[in-house]
């Protein structure tokens, strides 16, 4: 588009109405940062000079027209859909409000299982009946990926009114599992694709990037800008194509569920992103990523299995890795928890740790500083600790692929649906879970609300609980869950 394709509209208007040190009898109440605790950051009092509201000439995100449709435009074209709309609140509101925007009390859906909770969230409030279709499991890291596309023809021809299908692509850990295929079967068999992108905001970008969910033909994307790409924290985008999906509806939801009040140093993050993505050179890609194939190399050599880039095929079912994400499992006799606390020792954070795994996002450009700092503690780490067996790095994905992957549909019910008692662990097999339970991170619940308990999933918890996991909204140790009376 036109002469502003190298700009960042939003940027460029709040820097302009803050250079006119204008008269602020408006909200908010900081009138630009005049009335502030006197200990506040500079930089905090610099944002605040563009913290506005809905004033002439700085539109409304809920009826744009000036510089934030120019900008939400822009987004559009960098990362290839028809129109993308910016979230100030997270991929969580666009998941929710992609599922409202297209599903109805009582129809049928097909998900994928290890979906992120804000999924589950917009299932429950849209009374969706949802079909979860279980993931492929990657053995090397013992982490599920995505779903095998045999397992959504399947489900597919088992439930045949479905009206869509609901993927998360990548995984947490930067696994991209091929969707293009299902994305056309399903299309062909009249459902509409919805791709919950959290982590995949800078896909499609480079050739050595794997596609996006636009790319193979998603109706929509929600994807968190803030988490791979460079916006801040609270900001997404959702971008959507094709006309499955009622723009109207879409509109409708995301203007109920966000605030009237969006925050333009957000806005203008988001924006900066896309800029900032735009600028980004073919070296700049293909130096970074070769930078972190030496640090994977680095890490292999100091005794532990790095994800490989490779792509991985099996089974029809092929998995490429995004080179920005790199999961790194423990040795023997040291959890992905306990690592990440050894590492923290030193000052070195990482993403997340699971019982086997830590994960670490790379930035985007490499800090030679910070590679070193962390080959070197790996290093340490493995020399005091001593692991017995070295195990081979062999990469893997899923093992055949296996029938039985359905789940039986689930009325998504809310909240206040349930009429629940909360009960021991041992007294909950069998019984029909009321809430989720979420290891955090990832987020992703090994419990859904409306399924029976089984001893398994019990096992789980209390063995993730003594590798040290933390559950969102529960106390450390707890015994009890809720269940359906
Ligand atoms: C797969 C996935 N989807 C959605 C979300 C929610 O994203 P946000 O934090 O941008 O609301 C997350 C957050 O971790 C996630 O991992």
């Amino acid at each position: 588009m036109k002469h502003i394709r190298r700009e960042a509209p939003i940027q460029r208007a709040l820097m302009e109405f803050a250079e006119k040190q204008p008269k602020r009898f408006h909200v908010p109440g900081h009138k630009g940062g005049h009335c502030i605790q006197p200990n506040a950051y500079p930089t905090h009092q610099t944002v605040m000079k563009w913290d506005v509201t809905e004033l002439t000439g700085l539109d409304d995100l809920h009826h744009p027209e000036g510089m934030i449709a120019d900008a939400q435009m822009l987004a559009a074209q960098t990362f290839f859909a028809e129109q993308t709309f910016f979230l100030v609140n997270g991929s969580t509101v666009g998941n929710i409000s992609m599922i409202l925007a297209t599903m109805n009390r009582g129809k049928q859906v097909l998900v994928q299982r290890n979906s992120h909770k804000s999924i589950f969230h917009g299932l429950a409030l849209a009374g969706a009946e949802a079909i979860f279709l279980e993931p492929e499991v990657c053995p090397t890291f013992a982490v599920p990926i995505g779903l095998h596309v045999e397992t959504v023809k399947q489900a597919v021809g088992k439930y045949p009114k479905a009206k869509g299908l609901i993927l998360t692509y990548p995984n947490y850990y930067g696994m991209a599992g091929d969707i293009q295929e299902m994305v056309e079967y399903v299309h062909h068999k009249g459902l509409f694709v919805l791709v919950d992108e959290a982590h995949g905001a800078h896909f499609g970008q480079y050739t050595g990037l794997p596609p996006s969910a636009m790319n193979l033909g998603a109706d929509i994307s929600v994807q968190s800008t803030h988490k791979m790409l460079t916006s801040m924290t609270m900001t997404s985008m959702l971008h959507v194509q094709g006309n499955r999906v009622s723009r109207a509806d879409l509109k409708y939801y995301l203007q109920s569920l966000q605030s009237s009040s969006p925050s333009y140093p957000l806005m203008a993050s988001l924006d900066l992103a896309r800029q900032f993505i735009q600028d980004r050179t073919e070296d700049d890609w293909r130096l970074s990523i070769a930078e972190y194939e030496e640090l994977r190399t680095q890490i292999g050599q100091a005794g532990y299995v790095a994800s490989s880039l490779i792509v991985q095929e099996a089974n029809q079912f092929r998995v490429e890795m995004d080179p920005y994400k790199l999961t790194i499992r423990s040795i023997e006799g040291l959890s992905g928890y306990a690592l990440q606390e050894r590492l923290e020792q030193k000052n070195i954070y990482c993403e997340m740790a699971d019982p086997q795994n830590i994960l670490l996002t790379l930035p985007l450009d490499p800090v030679e500083e910070w590679n070193q700092a962390l080959v070197q503690e790996l290093q340490n780490i493995y020399v005091q600790h001593k692991p017995k067996t070295y195990v081979e790095p062999h990469i893997s994905i899923s093992s055949k692929h296996k029938e039985g992957k359905i789940g039986q549909p689930i009325v998504m019910k809310s909240y206040r649906e349930h009429e629940q008692q909360e009960v021991l662990f041992s007294s909950s097999i069998g019984k029909i879970a009321t809430e989720m339970i979420i290891p955090y991170p990832p987020g992703i619940p090994l419990i859904l609300s409306g399924e029976r308990i089984t001893s398994e999933a019990i096992q789980s918890i209390t063995q993730l609980q003594e590798k040290g996991a933390y559950f969102q909204g529960k106390n450390r140790g707890f015994k009890t869950i809720k269940v359906e009376v």
